[in-house]
C-alpha cells in the first residue's frame, strides 16, 4: 500500500491534467522527485463539460510512480468505478458532494481499502460537507469550477478553506484539506495561510519550461507560507 503520509503535512501533488498525455509516463517521471501525490483528475463529460481520462490510463502509470495516486472524480456516477480505480492502482478517490448519495459512496470506497476523499465546488457551501468530516480523510476544496486547467483562482473560497481547517482544528479530526484549482506560487501561500495542507496544481508545474523547478518553486513558497 502506497502510503499518504500524515494528516496535515503540507504536500504537493501535480495534477497530470496539464501534462503532455501523448508523454505521461516520462512527464510523471520527470516530476516524481517534487511529487508528494500525483492527481489524476477524471472527467465524465457529464458532472462537467469536458472528457479527460480512466481507469486504464490510471493502470498504464501504476509502474512508472510509487507516489500516492489521489484520483478526483468528477463524475455523476463515481459509485460505478470505484472498485475499477482501486484495481487499477489508485489510493485515494475523491466523489462531489454534489452528486448526492454521500452516505454510501463514502462507505464503498472505505471498502474498498481506498483513502477516501469527498469534493466540493466553489459555490456549494461548507454545511454541505461539514456532516460528512469525521468519515473522509481528505477534503477537497475546488478553487475553480471543474472541468477545465488553467483556470484563474477564486480567491473567495479562501474563507470555506478557513471554516474547514478551524472545524478540523477543534474537533480534533485526521483531515487532510486539499485545494484545487489557480494554484501558483503566488495563490498557494494564501490557500496555505488559509490552512490548506494539500495543493493540487497542473498548469503551474507543467505548463512551465522547467516542471520540476517549478514545482519546487510552489513548495517554497508554500513552505514560506507555513512559518
Ligand atoms: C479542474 C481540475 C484541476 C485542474 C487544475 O477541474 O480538477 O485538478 O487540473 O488545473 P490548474 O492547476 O491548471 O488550475
Ligand atoms: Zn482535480
Amino acid at each position: 500500500m502506497v502510503d499518504a503520509g500524515p494528516f496535515g503535512a503540507l504536500r504537493i501533488a501535480p495534477s497530470i491534467l496539464a501534462a503532455d498525455f501523448g508523454a505521461l509516463a516520462r512527464e510523471v517521471e520527470r516530476i516524481d522527485a517534487e511529487t508528494d501525490w500525483l492527481h489524476i483528475d477524471v472527467m465524465d463529460g457529464h458532472f462537467v463539460p469536458n472528457v479527460s481520462i480512466g481507469p486504464p490510463v490510471v493502470k498504464s502509470l501504476r509502474p512508472y510512480s510509487a507516489r500516492f495516486f489521489d484520483c478526483h472524480l468528477m463524475m455523476s456516477d463515481p459509485g460505478r468505478y470505484l472498485e475499477a480505480f482501486r484495481s487499477a492502482g489508485a489510493n485515494g478517490c475523491t466523489v462531489h458532494v454534489e452528486v448526492g448519495g454521500t452516505e454510501g459512496l463514502i462507505a464503498d470506497a472505505r471498502a474498498l481499502g481506498l483513502r477516501v476523499g469527498l469534493a466540493a465546488n466553489p459555490d456549494t457551501p461548507f454545511e454541505r460537507v461539514a456532516p460528512f468530516l469525521g468519515d473522509i480523510d481528505l477534503l477537497l476544496l475546488m478553487t475553480v469550477f471543474p472541468g477545465f486547467g488553467g483556470q484563474s483562482f477564486m480567491a473567495a473560497v479562501l474563507e470555506k478553506v478557513s471554516q474547514a481547517r478551524a472545524e478540523v482544528d477543534r474537533a480534533g479530526l485526521e483531515l487532510d484539506v486539499e485545494v484545487d484549482g489557480g494554484i501558483d506560487e503566488s495563490t498557494a501561500p494564501l490557500a496555505v495561510g488559509a490552512g490548506a495542507n494539500v495543493l493540487v496544481a497542473g498548469s503551474a508545474i507543467f505548463s512551465r519550461a522547467d516542471p520540476l523547478v517549478a514545482a519546487r518553486t510552489l513548495r517554497a513558497a508554500a513552505l514560506g507560507a507555513r512559518e
